[in-house]
């Protein structure tokens, strides 16, 4: 993960949407291009692949934010019917034309930070109808914007108000109707459980995630946010392409993860807005193990998308280093999304996402400079 090669001084060509070649200038071929881009003192990167959002919501939760701030912690906001029930409250009131506009003015706010292709789920819904509506606003920008996207299933984000009571008939409401429809239609690559004590447990996980496969969905679930829950052991057992949060991490997760196809997917913007500690990057990366950095962009845990400032926390707080980090959400956010063949390189026959940077003197200059938008022009 430490190795970043790069060319200095280098030419790119695009066609046809793809990488054509890249060469060193002193060896510049003769040329005949439409278009030059001229890119000197910039650095010339893949695009960001970022591997998991709640990027299709209604309304900022900004008063949870500040009752946070007073002390209320993130569980106790759930269990008051707050959090997630807010956001599905909010979410169910809008229309689907209306909630499309906001999620497509967020995803071109994402792609103006770099962003190259991106995961969105849904789980503000929380019954048929607004899961439905939800995965078809992805749909619908699946079907416009210029960069891959992949949707996923999210119902089994937290039990809705009215079966609250009746956790059972909600886990046979997602398996028995909603999972048939989303599948008949075609609307959903992958499927998400939120995995936690108090959430879903470890066997309501399972059922899911088999009832997934059923259809196809390979798992890529929530795990390990706020408890030492079993979710990391349980995606694995159930071939999960990735297991995402592992804020608690130890050595049985590791020994898990290790020898296993699934890709430990950190989101330390959530860790960071929640004021909880952070992820052991080290330890997984010195146990010989990827890791994946993602935004988790969604209006609870972490109302950002914007990577650059993810690169930062990931270097001051996760202590990965600037190539590190960027592979973590470049090839191995494109691994996390089955796009490593398409996407997450500089290599041709690959997509022409890219991104050229505003003139810097090192690749640590774009984490150092936190905050701060570093990308210049994107190419997608
Ligand atoms: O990844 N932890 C579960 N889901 C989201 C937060 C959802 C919300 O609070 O709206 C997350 O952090
Ligand atoms: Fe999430």
């Amino acid at each position: 993960m430490a190795a970043m090669p790069f060319i200095e001084d280098a030419w790119l060509l695009i066609e046809d949407s793809k990488i054509h070649s890249f060469g060193s200038m002193a060896e510049f071929p003769a040329l005949n291009a439409d278009e030059m881009v001229n890119a000197e003192g910039r650095m010339v990167l893949p695009a960001w692949c970022d591997s998991h959002t709640h990027l299709v919501f209604a309304a900022p939760r900004d008063g949870e934010f500040v009752d946070r701030i007073k002390g209320v912690s993130y569980e106790e906001i759930a269990r008051r019917g707050g959090g997630i029930l807010n956001s599905a409250r909010k979410l169910n009131e809008m229309s689907e034309s209306e909630l499309y506009d906001q999620s497509l003015a967020r995803l071109i706010k994402v792609m103006d930070h770099g962003t190259g292709a991106i995961e969105i789920k849904s789980g503000y819904g929380l019954c048929t109808e607004g899961e439905l509506k939800m995965l078809r606003v992805i749909r619908r920008l699946k079907e416009n914007a210029p960069i891959p996207i992949k949707a996923s299933f999210l119902a089994a984000h937290a039990y809705p108000q009215e079966y609250k009571q009746d956790k059972e008939g909600y886990i046979r409401l997602i398996i028995e109707e909603m999972l048939p429809r989303v599948a008949s239609e075609g609307l959903a690559d992958y499927m998400d459980v939120f995995c936690e004590d108090g959430f879903f447990g470890i066997p309501e996980t399972e059922r899911l995630l088999e009832a997934g496969w059923k259809y196809g969905l390979k798992p890529k679930i929530h795990a390990n946010q706020l408890h030492y829950s079993g979710g990391v052991q349980v995606g694995v057992k159930h071939n999960a392409l990735s297991v995402d949060h592992l804020e608690c991490v130890g050595d049985a997760e590791i020994a898990a993860l290790k020898g296993s196809h699934t890709m430990p997917t950190l989101l330390p913007g959530a860790a960071f807005f929640l004021g909880i500690p952070y992820q052991p990057a080290r330890r997984i990366i010195d146990a010989g193990l990827p890791v994946c950095l993602a935004t988790d962009y969604n209006p609870g845990s972490c109302p950002s998308g914007n990577v650059p400032l993810l690169l930062s926390i990931a270097c001051t707080q996760l202590k990965m280093t600037p190539e590190e980090a960027v592979n973590a959400v470049t090839i191995n956010g494109a691994a996390a999304l089955e796009l490593e063949n398409e996407l997450g390189t500089i290599r041709p026959g690959k997509r022409a996402n890219i991104i050229i940077t505003q003139k810097m003197p090192s690749l640590a200059y774009m984490p150092y400079d936190y905050g701060n938008n570093n990308v210049y022009m994107m190419i997608c």
